[in-house]
């Protein structure tokens, strides 16, 4: 078998290949088999994102109607209402939630993932995704303000000219402010790698080259529903 090169490639496709499941499948298990798989409520005590206030505080009607007051539990039904709508709008269609080491995806979305950050029921189902019509979202926490969330789940194109991202009007009661769907998907994607300490555009502006100069004070929905630059859809 060794006399020719393809007994040699043979080989070490199947010795790589080996090798790579032992790395990335064996050896994480191994790793964090005994780690227990954090419920919701444990992922909320951990820590409420400043944005979740945040609502309350932009919102006081809406906030009060949906949630009640900013506590441990609202923010957990927010978290699980949020990743509900992410699986049911099919968010996941467009979106990945995993930061993989090649092709300087760290340089773009933040530090690469890990296995430990998936071990809670916030990521049952998993939501790796397996297209990027979108960016990927698992460091989209803080890196965008409510408002533009706001602005962008009205008419994606107001904010982004160039998105081919539905606008999302359910989101939004009749006179144009979010609803407990539309504060619980912004709480989630707020969320979404929060625990990631040295991000580093986390509750900065972003960097300077994102399309965000483009946002203009009418593409926020609440200033004046239906009279938004993108008009209904
Ligand atoms: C048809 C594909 C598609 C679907 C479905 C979709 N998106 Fe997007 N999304 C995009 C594209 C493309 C962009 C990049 C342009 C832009 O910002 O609008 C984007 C951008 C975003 C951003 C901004 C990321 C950033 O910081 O630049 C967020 C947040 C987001 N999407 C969340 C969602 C959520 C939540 C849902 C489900 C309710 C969703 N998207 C559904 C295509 C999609």
């Amino acid at each position: 078998m060794f006399e020719s090169k393809a007994g040699v490639f043979l080989i070490a496709g199947l010795g790589f290949f080996a090798l790579a499941f032992l790395v990335m499948a064996v050896l994480p298990w191994a790793i964090y088999a005994g780690e227990p798989e954090l419920t919701v409520e444990q992922v909320a005590a951990s820590g409420i994102v400043p944005e979740f206030v945040d609502l309350a505080e932009r919102y006081p009607e809406q906030f009060k109607r949906a949630f009640g007051t900013v506590s441990t539990q609202t923010f957990a039904e927010a978290l699980r209402f949020g990743h509900e709508v992410y699986v049911a709008d099919a968010c996941w269609h467009c979106h990945s939630q995993f930061v993989r080491p090649v092709s300087n995806e760290d340089l773009r979305w933040g530090p690469v993932s890990t296995a430990l950050e998936y071990q809670n029921a916030l990521q049952r189902p998993v939501l790796f995704g397996t297209r990027r019509v979108g960016p990927d979202l698992i460091r989209e926490g803080g890196r965008r303000s409510n408002d533009w969330h706001v602005a962008h789940f009205w008419q994606p194109t107001n904010v982004v000219p160039t998105s081919v991202m539905p606008p999302y009007r359910w989101f939004f009661d009749e006179q144009g402010y979010p609803n407990k769907r539309g504060m619980s998907i912004i709480t989630y994607v707020q969320w979404l790698g929060s625990w990631v300490k040295e991000y580093p555009y986390y509750h900065g502006e972003g960097p300077p080259s994102l399309p965000m100069a483009a946002t203009t004070q009418s593409s926020v929905a609440h200033a004046g529903a239906g009279s938004t630059g993108g008009g209904p859809p």
